[in-house]
């Protein structure tokens, strides 16, 4: 089938971006529906690996983004992912930045976006998770609504931990979308220390009424020095958060100058962000030193690459622009190459 997603992106790509995403998403729920997914998409592979406690069919994820609102975990996890992760979900519906607002950069295999935590509301996605029939690994990603000050971004955070708490595998606290003005001052110092005591605090209370233990994750931007990402990994020990995501998009423009949407506003995505974010990984993991996993993204395009996030340190990896631009055959590929 590898033939056939070059003729499928050339026609994608000559849509507007963010009509090509939906669209590309209906058309694999409707595969799915009509049960398709495994004649088109083959057999997942089949590579378990326990990380944070839990079960990961293989090791390949898709990032956060992609299904914000959980609505197509099912259709989505037939595609061959070993684990689905939906979000930014926010306490309260809102309709993100005005469009345009998702740009491709062809020739740099990369995108550019200020969605700006689009999303219907955690109310909406609690409803989902609960249809979704599909035994795979769910992360569930929470944000801060937009006009939530930033000073009262732990009430948000911990809404969405509460509604989200018993439906999901693991939990993610997106501290790092260049989107959302303010957010990623979350990622330091007092700030971040106060975000994690009140969701750590919250986590215990829900695990000890619910009798069940849910893993919480931070994701962190690539935009930081040596430093700052070293302060960070000593404070998720200090914490006992339970994982790492790294990374998010980057603000940097350095690898895509000159190139047509290169200077639009948003996070950058794609191979332009891999050794950035491979970076990261390897400066988590030498001040972790395996005590807490890390779950590497960031400008995944070949089973090489995954590769290299895990001798970097990382124990999963997720991917979404990879996926935009390669199709369902990355997701075999990587957790082939992965396979323990
Ligand atoms: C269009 C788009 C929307 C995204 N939305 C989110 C989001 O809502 N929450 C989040 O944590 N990351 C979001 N991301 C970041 C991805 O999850 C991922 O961390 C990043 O793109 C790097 O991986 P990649 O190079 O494989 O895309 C988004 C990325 C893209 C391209």
């Amino acid at each position: 089938m590898s033939f056939i997603y070059p003729l499928v992106r050339r026609f994608f790509f000559s849509l507007d971006a963010e009509k090509a995403h939906l669209l590309g998403l209906k058309a694999i729920k409707l595969l799915h529906s009509a049960k398709l997914s495994r004649i088109v998409f083959g057999q997942p592979i089949a590579s378990p690996k326990t990380v944070m406690g839990l079960t990961f069919p293989n090791a390949v994820g898709l990032a956060a983004g992609l299904d914000k609102n959980g609505d197509y975990i099912d259709a989505l996890s037939a595609v061959g992912f070993g684990f689905v992760e939906i979000g930014t979900v926010t306490p309260r519906a809102q309709p993100g930045n005005p469009q345009p607002r998702l740009f491709r950069i062809p020739e740099a295999q990369a995108i550019v976006n200020r969605m700006g935590f689009n999303n219907k509301g955690v109310e909406h996605l609690v409803k989902q998770v609960k249809k979704a029939q599909s035994d795979t690994i769910i992360g569930i990603n929470i944000g801060k609504n937009i006009d939530t000050p930033v000073e009262s971004a732990a009430d948000d955070y911990k809404v969405c931990l509460q509604k989200v708490y018993t439906l999901a595998d693991y939990i993610t606290i997106n501290i790092s979308s260049p989107n959302t003005p303010g957010l990623r001052t979350l990622q330091f110092g007092d700030e971040l220390k106060h975000l994690l005591d009140v969701l750590k605090t919250e986590q215990k209370i829900l695990s000890e009424s619910t009798q069940k233990y849910v893993p919480l994750a931070v994701k962190i931007a690539p935009d930081m020095d040596d430093n700052d990402v070293k302060l960070i990994a000593e404070l998720l020990l200090e914490k006992d958060i339970d994982a790492v995501i790294a990374t998010n998009t980057t603000v940097s423009r350095s690898a895509v100058e000159g190139l047509e949407n290169a200077e639009e506003q948003g996070g950058l995505s794609g191979v332009p962000v891999f050794q950035q974010s491979t970076h990261v990984v390897r400066v988590l993991s030498e001040h972790l030193n395996g005590n807490i996993p890390i779950i590497a993204a960031g400008g995944i395009f070949s089973a090489q690459d995954a590769k290299d996030k895990i001798a970097a340190g990382a124990d999963l990896v997720q991917i979404y622009t990879g996926f935009i631009y390669q199709g369902h055959e990355l997701i075999r590929e990587c957790a082939e190459a992965l396979k323990s």
